[in-house]
């Protein structure tokens, strides 16, 4: 079966974003001029996803508005010379989209788990948003074409530094072929004696839906927390799991640095912005 779907987890506080957060959704703050699930939604729809399954929490309104179709906003910017606002507005990608809600902060796990409905039968990908990659070509489209020839479930992976790897998930694997790698085993933010190697999962995967037994059979992990990476583990007992280290430019916008890097990072490609910015990050005010 085609894979149709995508399960944006939008939930959660942002907390390392307060005073912000308190009113505006995490994943609604801008890389430069764009938000952040803006650029998430956009690499799905580029590989040909159909739907978008939004997993919020209450207070999120916001996201339900950006991408719903606003005829007023475009009547009172429709004039001669207003091309350019014009098309960053048409530059909100247009999907079908639902919403389902996340109540309770349980986990990323919890959070995938909230979405078997509208999932139902048939295989997905799933999307951090906050794992921002720039690539020509969109990273999970290269991931769905691996997974039409595999079947089985494909994680994004990129070698980290040391410090990063209690963090994340980090993947124990055997070689396989140029970029794909067969998972042996994954373990979510271990200490880095314990960790099996420094390739770590990035938010972008290709699943089937047998994680969300998985996921249903997952105790509290790390942190207190349902999480994703135990579920996946859980699955290797039953299928190969691969991980595909893509070749894209990948920011971690989770942390107030990694934004400010990703807006500095969208400025520098933009021809109207880069040369001032430049100058005034060598000093030359
Ligand atoms: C989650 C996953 C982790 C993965 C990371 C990628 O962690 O649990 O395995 O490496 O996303 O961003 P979180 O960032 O929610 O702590």
């Amino acid at each position: 079966m085609k894979v149709r779907k995508a399960v944006i987890l939008v939930a959660g506080f942002g907390t390392r974003f307060l005073p912000v957060t308190k009113a505006v959704p995490k994943m609604m703050l801008p890389v430069l001029d764009t938000p952040v699930l803006h650029l998430a939604v956009n690499e799905a729809v580029s590989a040909g996803i159909e739907q978008v399954i939004f997993v919020v929490s209450e207070m999120q309104e916001s996201v339900e508005s950006y991408f719903s179709y606003d005829t007023k906003l475009k009547k009172v910017v429709s004039k001669p010379g207003n091309e350019a606002v014009l098309e960053k507005i048409d530059s909100i990608p247009s999907v079908e989209a639902r919403y389902v809600y996340q109540r309770e902060q349980l986990g990323v796990g919890h959070a995938v788990l909230m979405a078997k409905e509208a999932v139902g039968d048939e295989p997905f990908t799933l999307f951090f948003p906050d794992d921002v990659i720039w690539d020509e070509i969109p990273t999970i489209g290269r991931m769905i074409e691996i997974f039409e020839e595999k079947r089985m479930p494909i994680l994004a992976a990129k070698e980290v530094p040391n410090e990063m790897v209690s963090s994340l998930g980090i993947i124990e694997h055997s070689v396989e072929e140029g970029r794909l790698y067969q998972v042996t085993n994954l373990v979510e933010k271990p200490s880095l004696v314990d960790a099996p190697s420094n390739l770590a999962v990035i938010g972008r995967y290709v699943l089937t839906p047998e994680i969300f037994d998985a996921l249903e059979r997952t105790d509290p992990g790390v942190l207190g927390e349902i999480q994703l990476t135990d579920a996946i583990r859980r699955l290797l007992n039953s299928q190969s799991v691969y991980s595909y280290q893509f070749p894209g430019y990948h920011i971690d916008t989770g942390t107030p640095v990694g934004l400010l890097k990703a807006s500095i990072h969208a400025a520098l490609q933009k021809d109207d912005l880069a040369a001032d910015l430049r100058k005034w990050l060598e000093g030359q005010f």
